[in-house]
C-alpha cells in the first residue's frame, strides 16, 4: 500500500518547495507534483518536514534510587505526539563494573516497546580493560558511535579526568565521538554539603549548588582533554554562556565540538525555583538547572549563529511522588524534567513564530544536524527518495495550551503547564506508518526499530593538532648532564 502526502510545502534543512511525497514500504520513493497513492494525507497549509530526532532521552533509567517514569512505551508515544520520530537513549552501565555489552542487553530488554525508531548512546561510567575492549564491539558490531561521560554525580556516575582521558583516546582510535555532561562534580558536591549544613535544604538550593562556573569550567576542561586525545566532542545540555563561550571558541579554532541546548533552558528560567510551592520547584530540578535570561539569550544567539547545533530535551521524567524523595534534602530530588512531546511545538513557537529561526533552521536543529553528527543521515533527517518515511506534517496554524491533563507522558505534571503553542503536527509518520492522524495518536507498540550507526565516518575525526602532540619527536639530549652524574 502506498501513501501520498499531498499539497504541502516540503521543508528540509536547506530549502522549501511545493511537492507531494509518495511512500511505499516505509520509505520515501518519489517527490514531485501530482502524485497519487492508495492512502492520501492532505497537507494543505502545512510544512512537510523530516520527523524530529531527540538525541537525549532517559527512558526507564535507574537513577538516584528510582527509575525515570516514562519508558520506551509512553516516552516514544509522547515523542510521536509532538512530531519526533526517533529518540536516542543513554545505555548506562552500573558504575560498579558492569560491562558495556551487558548494559546494552538491559536496554534491549526495555526498548522492544518503542513506538518509533530509536538508537542508543553508550555511557562510560567507569574505566578498565573490559570497557577498553568492549568499546570496539559497541562501535563496530552494535553501530553505536557516541559515548557519554558524566563529569558530575560524584560517587555515582561521575568519571575522573584520568578515566575520561583514557576513554577519549580510545574513542579517537576507534572513530567514536565523545560526549560529556559538563559540570564539575567535585565542586558541586562541596557546595551541596555546605548548603545542607547551613540549612538550605529546599529545591532552590539545587540551583545554588550548580552555578554556571561549574558548567563553564567542565566544558572547557572536556574540550581541552578531547583535543589532546584527538576525539570529536559533543557537549550535552549546554545551559549557560560560559559553556557556550567555550564551545564557540573551540569551533573558531577549528576543533570539532558541538553543543546541544535543551528546549527547557531556552524557554524556562531560574525564577521557577523561587516558587513558594515546593512541588513546583522540585519538579523543575534538573542538572544543569534553569538559568537567568542572559543565559537564555546566549543560547538562542548560539542557535542563530551556528555555534550551537542541536535542540534536545534530556527527557528524564519523574512523578511528583518521586520528586518528594528529596523533601528535607534537595540532593535527593531525582534530577530530570520531561519535554519529548513539547520540544518541537515549543521551539517552533519561541523560535520560528518569533522570527528567530527560519523553518529550514528549525529542521536543521530538530533533525538534520543530529542525523549527520550521529551518522544516520540521510536515512533519517531527510526528505529524499530512499530515506525512511519519518515525516511530520506540521500545521503552523494549529494551537493548544500545554497541560498535564492531556499529555501523553506518564507523569502527573508538565514543566510547560499553561504555555500556549502555535505549530503542531497534523500527521506524524514513523517509517510510513501514520502514528498521528489529524492530531489523534494511532501509534503501535513495538513498531520502533533500532537504528544502527556505523562507526567510522569523516565527521568522526577530530580537527585538532593532536597528531603533532603524539608523533615521535627527535630526542634533544641524552637525559644525563654532559658532566656526568
Ligand atoms: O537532570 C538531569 N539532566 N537528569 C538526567 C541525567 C542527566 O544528567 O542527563
Ligand atoms: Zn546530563
Ligand atoms: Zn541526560
Ligand atoms: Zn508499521
Amino acid at each position: 500500500m502506498t501513501t501520498v502526502i499531498k499539497n504541502g510545502t516540503v521543508t528540509t534543512h536547506d530549502r522549501s518547495y511545493k511537492a507531494d511525497v509518495l511512500i511505499d514500504g516505509g520509505r520515501i520513493i518519489e517527490i514531485g507534483e501530482g502524485l497519487t497513492g492508495d492512502e492520501e494525507l492532505d497537507a494543505t497549509g502545512c510544512y512537510v518536514m523530516p520527523g524530529g530526532i531527540d538525541p537525549h532521552t532517559h527512558l526507564e533509567m535507574p537513577f538516584m534510587g528510582t527509575y525515570s517514569t516514562d519508558d520506551f512505551d509512553s516516552g516514544t508515544r509522547a515523542a510521536l505526539a509532538g512530531g519526533t520520530t526517533m529518540v536516542v537513549d543513554f545505555a548506562l552501565p552500573a558504575p560498579d563494573g558492569q560491562g558495556l555489552l551487558d548494559a546494552l542487553q538491559m536496554w534491549d530488554n526495555k526498548s522492544g516497546r518503542a513506538h518509533c525508531d530509536y538508537s542508543y548512546h553508550m555511557a562510560v561510567t567507569w574505566w578498565g580493560e573490559q570497557v577498553f575492549d568492549e568499546m570496539k564491539t559497541v562501535i563496530e558490531e552494535r553501530g553505536i558511535n557516541t559515548f557519554k561521560h558524566f563529569m558530575a554525580y560524584k560517587g555515582a556516575l561521575m568519571v575522573n579526568d584520568d578515566e575520561m582521558f583514557s576513554s577519549f583516546k580510545r574513542l579517537g582510535e576507534l572513530g567514536g565521538i565523545a560526549m560529556v555532561h559538563a559540570e564539575n562534580g567535585d565542586v558541586v558536591a562541596e557546595l551541596q554539603a555546605k548548603l545542607m549544613a547551613e540549612g538550605n535544604t529546599g529545591p532552590e538550593a539545587h540551583a545554588y549548588s550548580r552555578p554556571t562556573q561549574v558548567e563553564g569550567e567542565a566544558a572547557n576542561r572536556a574540550i581541552m582533554i578531547a583535543d589532546m586525545a584527538g576525539v570529536p566532542l559533543y557537549i550535552v545540555h549546554v545551559s549557560c554562556e560560559e559553556a557556550h563561550e567555550a564551545i564557540r571558541r573551540a569551533r573558531q579554532q577549528g576543533k570539532r565540538v558541538w553543543g546541544e541546548p535543551l528546549i527547557q533552558h531556552l524557554t524556562l528560567d531560574e525564577s521557577e525555583y523561587m516558587n513558594k510551592d515546593w512541588d513546583h520547584a522540585a519538579r523543575r530540578v534538573m542538572s544543569p538547572p534553569f538559568r537567568n535570561l542572559k543565559h537564555q539569550e546566549s543560547l538562542w544567539a548560539g542557535l542563530q549563529a551556528g555555534s550551537l547545533s542541536v535542540v534536545a530535551t534530556d527527557h528524564c521524567a519523574f512523578t511528583t511522588e518521586q520528586k518528594r524523595y528529596g523533601v528535607g534534602d534537595f540532593t535527593k530530588i531525582p534530577n530530570g524534567t520531561g519535554g519529548l512531546e513539547d520540544r518541537m511545538p515549543m521551539l517552533w513557537t519561541h523560535g520560528v513564530e518569533t522570527g528567530r529561526l527560519t523553518p529550514e533552521e528549525f529542521v536543521a536543529m530538530t533533525s538534520t544536524n543530529i542525523a549527520k553528527i550521529l551518522n544516520c543521515y540521510p536515512r533519517k533527517g531527510a526528505i529524499l527518495p530512499g530515506a525512511d518515511a519519518d515525516i511530520v506534517v506540521w500545521d503552523p496554524q494549529k494551537e493548544k495550551t500545554i497541560t498535564a491533563a492531556t499529555q501523553v507522558s506518564a507523569i502527573d505534571y508538565n514543566v510547560f503547564e499553561g504555555k500556549t503553542v502555535k505549530g503542531l503536527p497534523r500527521f506524524t509518520l514513523t517509517r510510513g506508518h501514520v502514528a498521528v492522524h489529524d492530531g489523534e495518536l494511532r501509534s503501535r507498540e513495538g513498531h520502533g526499530e533500532f537504528v544502527k550507526r556505523a562507526g567510522n565516518t569523516p565527521t568522526n575525526k577530530a580537527l585538532s593538532k593532536w597528531k603533532d602532540l603524539t608523533a615521535p619527536r627527535p630526542v634533544q639530549r641524552s637525559g644525563i648532564p654532559a658532566s656526568g652524574v
